[in-house]
């Protein structure tokens, strides 16, 4: 039976890269048998101007029904004077709660061919593969009570809630002791365990999950600290796991390791494995338009759900490879572009990027 997949451009550079991993999928349609039929509709700020909310109905009732949803990216300046719950980024949050995408899976991946493009040393990130688990449906983006009062002498107090229910731990945890028992079968979680009550009691689930899964071994650490060692050594990591909002911090740290946040992919997991898949980057609104952005990342997340959503762990692998061989070949947008490069824009990597598809044979 045929696959539904929802695209969800949003704004900014949003829709420039998602037409390019829409190439990439009916590529795949159209000559490696990929049984899909595509859907799209308006989320973010393109949503708020047509239809006065950034997740219509029709576009979440769309999301119910999809096996899989590709996001390109929300927000920009023009809608940050839009009061808070019209605001594109609940668009995003909205989406990610309704349909209980909890588990937000981020690697960050150093290819070998992008080592000169990290502000770092190439020794202290190459071969790197971290992969940033991130609880995404709690924690503070979604703790009650929230907004700003006003006190007795008018001052105003504006309050956030940070809390987790022991299920919210105890299911990310699993999620990251599995991932990480098909990888480097080491976890790290993340806390400010010093500080915060709720997360000592993410520390207690956290070592209570461990105990069911003695083959991996689990490490606890600070956020303080975890930021520092991300760019002192963070070849040290395998997996990490975290709460929403340092995982939010953490991940975008991640990615610069990697050379370009244009090249991270995501995957948001419910707990039957339907997934939204978006790269990590947002929408960079001082490049939208120019036709200048990276499209790998959303390329990327095109082989997280053929993998992670859709079953096809060979696809996922062809566009992994033909992502690899344009950066062979030399190919360069600008965020990655390094001496003696190629430097392409968007839809010429888009199209580099189905060139090697239909090229490559199948061989691994
Ligand atoms: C991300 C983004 C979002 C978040 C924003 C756009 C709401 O930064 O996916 O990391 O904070 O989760
Ligand atoms: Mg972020």
């Amino acid at each position: 039976m045929s696959k539904n997949i929802l695209i969800l451009p949003g704004d900014g550079i949003g829709p420039e890269i998602v037409h390019e991993a829409v190439k990439v999928l009916a590529t795949l349609r159209d000559h490696h048998g990929l049984d899909v039929e595509l859907d799209e509709a308006l989320v973010g700020g393109a949503a708020y101007d047509a239809a006065g909310h950034p997740l219509p109905e029709a576009t979440l009732a769309l999301a119910r029904e999809a096996d899989a949803i590709l996001l390109g990216a929300v927000g920009g300046p023009k809608w940050e004077p839009l009061e808070i719950s019209v605001r594109p980024e609940k668009g995003l949050l909205g989406l990610r709660s309704e349909l209980g995408l909890f588990a937000n899976l981020r690697p960050a991946i150093l290819y070998p061919q992008l080592a000169d493009a990290s502000t770092l040393k190439p020794e202290v990130v190459s071969g790197l593969d971290i992969m940033i688990v991130r609880e995404l449906t709690g924690g503070i983006y979604f703790g009650q009570p929230r907004g700003v009062r006003e006190l007795e002498n008018g001052e105003r107090e504006g309050f956030n809630t940070l809390v987790y229910r022991e299920s919210e731990i105890e299911r990310i945890m699993k999620v990251a002791m599995e991932i990480a028992g098909k990888r480097g079968g080491r976890v790290c979680s993340v806390d400010k365990a010093n500080v915060l009550e709720c997360t000592e009691l993410w520390r207690e689930v956290a070592i209570r999950i461990g105990r069911d899964h003695p083959e991996i071994e689990l490490s606890h650490m600070y956020v303080d600290n975890a930021a520092m060692q991300l760019v002192r050594a963070p070849k040290q990591f395998d997996v990490m796991v975290t709460t929403n909002m340092f995982g939010d911090i953490l991940s975008d740290c991640a990615a610069m390791l990697t050379g370009s946040i244009g090249m991270l992919p995501s995957a948001s997991l419910d707990e039957n494995g339907r997934g939204m898949y978006e790269p990590i980057h947002g929408s960079a609104p001082d490049i939208a338009g120019q036709g200048v952005a990276n499209p790998l990342a959303t390329i990327l997340s095109v082989a997280m759900m053929l993998r992670y959503s859709l079953n096809e762990g060979e696809l996922a692998d062809r566009v992994e490879r033909a992502v690899e061989q344009v950066l062979d070949d030399g190919l360069r947008t600008p965020d990655i572009l390094s001496p003696g490069a190629t430097e392409v824009g968007t839809e010429a990597m888009g199209d580099a990027v189905v060139t090697a598809l239909l090229q490559d044979p199948g061989h691994h």
